[in-house]
């Protein structure tokens, strides 16, 4: 069954278990039809994970998947046949031409005779590969590989793609091709799931984010609206000097409007207003200004104050 008032894309209470290990926790999420939306998240956040469920090729440990309003679960054909996977590992057979392995993935979707040819075809163009399609695809390039795996995602003209990190290893050019290919199928009404680790890639293509860490959603929302929630302008000044002095003259600047960090760390903003006055109220006290910084309010800086800076593989 098809309500077409459904979203694209529906997530309720998803999860992932690989035995003890918790990949993917419990997830909903919403992705309007014709929305290109971003997964964003550290190496290990259960993206592909996400995103391999939604395509059908790893099966949940609990919740449910809606894809245009058909559930994953009880009708898997009907609801995988909406979705285009372009998984984060390039999955092409190198010994054949781009020709051969289009023609065997869209032979898998059912494809035949003159229709398989024109959406080939077709596919080639979107991604403006039309060169050297019958050459083998280990002659190719690292971003001819890149487009011609999201070729192969494109040929049954899914309603749903998936583009799992699609940009990894790919030159400026190459990456523009690919974001000229996403906006306009984004255009052409394709609900769009992307997931990336490049913060400017989800600045530039998407309509919302979701950023996950550690199996979780922890923010979701448009850029401006995740921006506004985690992080603020704001200048960053290190105190040095005498202990007792930089104690007076942390007292001092916080009762003036400043918010000390970590010691010696003084936090002003969201505007620098009164930057001058705070400055002269240290040296005053005998203190030192060791460092200046600016902290600007980006999606990257929200990113880090949800996630954290260690990586991701420490203990
Ligand atoms: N087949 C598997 N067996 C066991 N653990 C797995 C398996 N697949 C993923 N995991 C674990 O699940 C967690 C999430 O992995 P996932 O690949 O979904 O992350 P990701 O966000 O896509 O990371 P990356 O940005 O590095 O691609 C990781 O701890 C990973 O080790
Ligand atoms: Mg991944």
């Amino acid at each position: 069954m098809i309500r077409s008032s459904q979203p694209g894309v529906r997530l309720r209470g998803l999860g992932k278990d690989y035995g003890a290990r918790t990949a993917v926790g419990s997830i909903d999420l919403d992705v309007e039809r014709g929305e290109c939306f971003a997964l964003l998240g550290p190496n290990g956040a259960g993206k592909t994970t996400t995103i391999s469920m939604l395509a059908g090729v790893v099966t949940p440990t609990r919740g449910w998947i809606e894809i245009c309003g058909i559930e994953l679960g009880s009708d898997p054909y009907a609801a995988k046949v909406k979705v285009g996977l372009v998984p984060q590992e390039i999955a092409l057979y190198e010994e054949l031409s781009a020709l051969q392995n289009l023609r065997y993935f869209g032979a898998l979707y059912g494809l035949r005779g003159a229709t398989l040819a024109e959406r080939i075809d077709q596919s080639l163009e979107v991604v403006g590969l039309r060169d050297r399609t019958r050459e083998q695809v280990k002659t190719y390039s690292g971003g001819m590989k890149r487009r011609l795996n999201i070729a192969a995602g494109l040929l049954h003209r899914p309603q749903v793609l998936i583009l799992d990190e699609p940009t990894v290893g790919v030159d400026p050019q190459s990456r523009n091709q690919i974001f000229s290919t996403v906006r306009a199928l984004r255009d052409a009404g394709t609900t769009i799931v992307y997931s990336t680790h490049y913060m400017e890639e989800a600045e530039a293509l998407c309509d919302r984010v979701a950023i996950m860490d550690a199996g979780k959603v922890i923010a979701s929302g448009t850029v401006p609206e995740l921006v506004a929630a985690h992080t603020r302008d704001e200048v960053i000044i290190e105190l040095g000097g005498d202990p007792a002095a930089v104690a007076e003259a942390s007292r001092a600047a916080c009762a003036g409007g400043a918010t000390l960090h970590g010691g010696s760390l003084l936090h002003i903003g969201p505007s620098s207003r009164g930057l001058g006055s705070v400055i002269g109220g240290i040296e005053q006290c005998g203190a030192v200004v060791v460092r200046i910084a600016s902290h600007q309010a980006t999606l990257e800086n929200a990113f880090l104050a949800l996630t954290g800076r260690a990586l991701r593989d420490e203990p």
